[in-house]
């Protein structure tokens, strides 16, 4: 069933019928669609374009739409070219010969392009919500967890951190995640609603009634950009890729955390497999996928800058391929923000392995030399003597803090008892500079 069938004389192949419906991907935009059209209707109504009873009809109808739609009553199914099609027909059938009025001073191009917005503008403050809930995991997380652990560079052991300060990094990079979102939904409220196919329309509309009633800042300023700008699907796509990004790096610290050979933390069961053939393994699957959907993500981002990237003005129908793409997104990092927020709430810290790994990697050697330096000695003599300090600690397979005063001393006698107050891991945390444990 389509909305122009006068122009035709033959009919469409089924084939091609299928290719072109949108349906069975913008089927979620009916919530936004009658809005856009309830809000369409009012404005004819207040600038005398259809007449108060035809205006209730047609905002009765549909109501009755919407219900049905939420309370299961009506499926939205059959062979419509798309969302817009299947709400229009149907008020038509409830209502009669009114409903065709509906469509009056606009056009598909401006009614899809404001059900988008609407439902981005939506949707990415939901993600907002999610990011919020993961910021307060991984705050909550660390505050209950203040224990040192080896920071890295280079994925080998550098210096003394905290598990609390590590989740810190993490909390502050969702929350310019969430900075971006809000700048996205800034950027794209704005209402296309009155643009036309392009160019407007003859009759005369009012293009404040619908910004206002469908809570957008202002009215678009440009028609031909108003219907064929996705800019801010683009914007919220990247900004989803870097949230990927984000729970990615996350991910893979969490896999790697949760080896045998860190067993820094353990990860609850509820998101972990089992392997079918070997009874001893917990795998840490639901990190995995969350790594493995970022690459999904990204290429959302990359299919629609390809699809729009040769399009002249103003719509072309490749621009429906947008829809796919961002829902995809949008459902996948979704669903990661809150399963990673889970998995945070639910590790457990295994404390004592971060002890026995900070002993182990000479975390202190820096401090060591900043004891010489504090003593006066210059920073790249005292740089050299700990760098022989540490080979004789390997020889001796001793920690530098294992070490007695007399074998010490063999490097520079400047150093005496004192030292070990100074390269205490804990103290080094508590009474250095860093404010380490502050920052959670
Ligand atoms: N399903 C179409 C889309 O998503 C709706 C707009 C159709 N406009 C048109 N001129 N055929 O882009």
């Amino acid at each position: 069933m389509k909305l122009w069938g006068g122009r035709f004389t033959d009919q469409a192949d089924h084939i091609m019928e299928q290719f072109n419906t949108s349906l069975p991907v913008d089927y979620r935009l009916f919530r936004e669609d009658i809005a856009g059209s309830r809000a369409h209707v009012t404005m004819l109504v207040f600038c005398d374009l259809l007449t108060p009873e035809e205006g209730d009809l047609l905002m009765n109808g549909l109501t009755s739409i919407l219900e049905d739609i939420e309370s299961g009553a009506l499926k939205i199914e059959g062979n419509y070219e798309d969302i817009h099609s299947f709400v229009e027909m149907h008020l038509t059938e409830r209502v009669g010969e009114v409903g065709k009025k509906l469509h009056t001073g606009r056009s598909r191009n401006d009614q899809v392009a404001v059900d988008m917005r609407l439902y981005a503008k939506n949707q990415a403050g939901e993600v907002m919500d999610k990011l919020q809930m993961l910021i307060d995991s991984l705050t909550e997380k660390a505050k209950a967890n203040n224990v040192i652990m080896p920071g890295y560079t280079h994925m080998q052991r550098a210096q003394v951190v905290t598990f609390s300060h590590h989740l810190g990094a993490y909390a502050q990079m969702f929350k310019r995640d969430k900075r971006r979102v809000a700048n996205a939904i800034d950027i794209l409220d704005e209402n296309p609603l009155g643009c036309g196919a392009l160019a407007g329309t003859t009759h005369n509309i009012d293009r404040e009634v619908t910004t206002k009633l469908l809570g957008f800042h202002k009215p678009v300023d440009n028609f031909l950009d108003g219907v064929s700008d996705r800019d801010y699907l683009l914007e919220l796509l990247s900004d989803f890729s870097i949230i990927m990004m984000h729970l990615s790096r996350l991910s893979e610290e969490l896999i790697l955390w949760s080896s045998q050979e860190f067993k820094f933390i353990t990860m609850a069961d509820a998101y972990s497999t089992g392997s079918s053939i070997m009874p001893q393994k917990k795998n840490p699957d639901a990190a995995e996928l969350i790594r493995g959907k970022t690459g999904r993500v990204y290429g959302s981002l990359f299919a629609l800058l390809t699809t729009l990237k040769g399009l002249p003005l103003t719509y072309n129908k490749d621009m429906q391929e947008d829809k796919e793409q961002f829902f995809d997104a949008l459902d996948t990092v979704g669903d990661c923000l809150l399963i990673m927020s889970k998995m945070i709430d639910t590790l457990t810290v295994n404390d004592d392995n971060m002890k026995a790994a900070i002993k182990g990697g000479f975390l202190n050697a820096t401090e060591v030399a900043d004891y010489l330096v504090a003593k006066g000695t210059p920073f790249r003599d005292a740089h050299e003597i700990v760098g022989r300090i540490i080979i004789y600690c390997e020889e001796q397979k001793k920690a530098i803090e294992d070490l007695t005063i007399a074998e010490l001393a063999q490097f520079s006698d400047l150093i005496v008892d004192d030292i070990y107050e100074y390269i205490d891991y804990e103290n080094i945390i508590t009474k250095g500079n860093k404010g380490l444990l502050k920052q959670v």
